[in-house]
Parts: structure tokens; C-alpha cells; sequence
């Protein structure tokens, strides 16, 4: 099934000037980049962004850190493209990521680690319309 699914280059990619570099790998992998922009955004978008990690100790900081420099955010297109973008990244945490995957090969930390994808069909509709409506 051709699915839709939002990805973001975190700041510490985007710093990093990843950006290139992981598109690339996306393209190379048939995720096909539909739509991109570079944005930086609040901390109070952030918030709304990740409000499902909203109970979670590291809710705070995760919110601080998308919002602490600029970010890519993208719309990838192909088959089963919600999990084929998961398999693509790798593990959230860029040691425990598989050698070949965008976290493993760029991650520096849990947090730092490089990209974000929904995790979800459901998800995916509603992190696309935050970015792109
Ligand atoms: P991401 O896929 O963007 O979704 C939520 C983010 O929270 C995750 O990547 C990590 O960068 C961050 N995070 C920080 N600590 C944790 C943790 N203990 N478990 C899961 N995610 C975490």
C-alpha cells in the first residue's frame, strides 16, 4: 500500500549539514520526498507537536530541543512508507540502532538522534497537517 508519512531532521542533523545527506538516503531507499521545508519552530508548537509524550519524563527537554535551532520537515511517499521510514532510521536509540540505519550511522543520543517518523497511520495524518495545511 502507498502510504504518506511525515519526517523531520532534527537540529542536531540540520546543524550538522545532514540535510543532503539523509535526503539522499531516503531517495536511495524509495522513500520519495513529496514535500520539504526548513522551519524553526516555538516551544510551545513543539509542545503541540509531541503533546502524545506529553506524560513522559523527558517531555520537557524533547520539547526545548525541537525548538533550539532549525529543522527539516518532510513528506515521504511509498509502500508501507510509515514503516519502511522506521526501518530506514533505526532503533529511537542511536546504540541500540542496526548498522546501515540513518540513527546508527549520524545519532549522537537519544535525544540528538537525528530524525524523527510517525510511528503510525494515524499519527502520520496528524503530524502532516501540523506541517503542512
Ligand atoms: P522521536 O522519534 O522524535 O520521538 C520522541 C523522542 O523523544 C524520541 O525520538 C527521542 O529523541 C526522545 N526521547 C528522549 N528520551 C527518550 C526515551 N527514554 N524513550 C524514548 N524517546 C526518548
Amino acid at each position: 500500500m502507498i502510504e504518506q508519512t511525515l519526517s523531520i531532521i532534527k537540529p542536531d542533523a540540520v546543524e550538522r549539514n545532514l540535510e543532503t545527506d539523509i535526503k539522499e538516503y531516503f531517495i536511495k531507499n524509495k522513500l520519495k520526498i513529496l514535500k520539504a521545508k526548513k522551519v524553526k519552530i516555538s516551544k510551545e508548537e513543539a509542545s503541540e507537536f509531541y503533546r502524545v509524550h506529553q506524560t513522559k519524563p523527558f517531555y520537557e527537554d524533547l520539547c526545548s530541543y525541537l525548538s533550539s535551532g532549525p529543522i527539516v520537515v518532510m513528506v515521504l511517499e511509498g509502500e508501507n512508507a510509515i514503516l519502511k521510514n522506521r526501518e530506514v532510521m533505526g532503533a529511537t536509540d542511536p546504540m541500540k540502532a542496526e548498522e546501515g540505519t540513518l540513527r546508527k550511522m549520524y545519532g549522537i543520543s537519544i535525544d540528538k538522534n537525528s530524525v524523527h517518523g510517525s510511528d503510525s497511520k494515524e499519527n502520520a495524518t496528524t503530524e502532516i497537517n501540523f506541517f503542512f495545511k
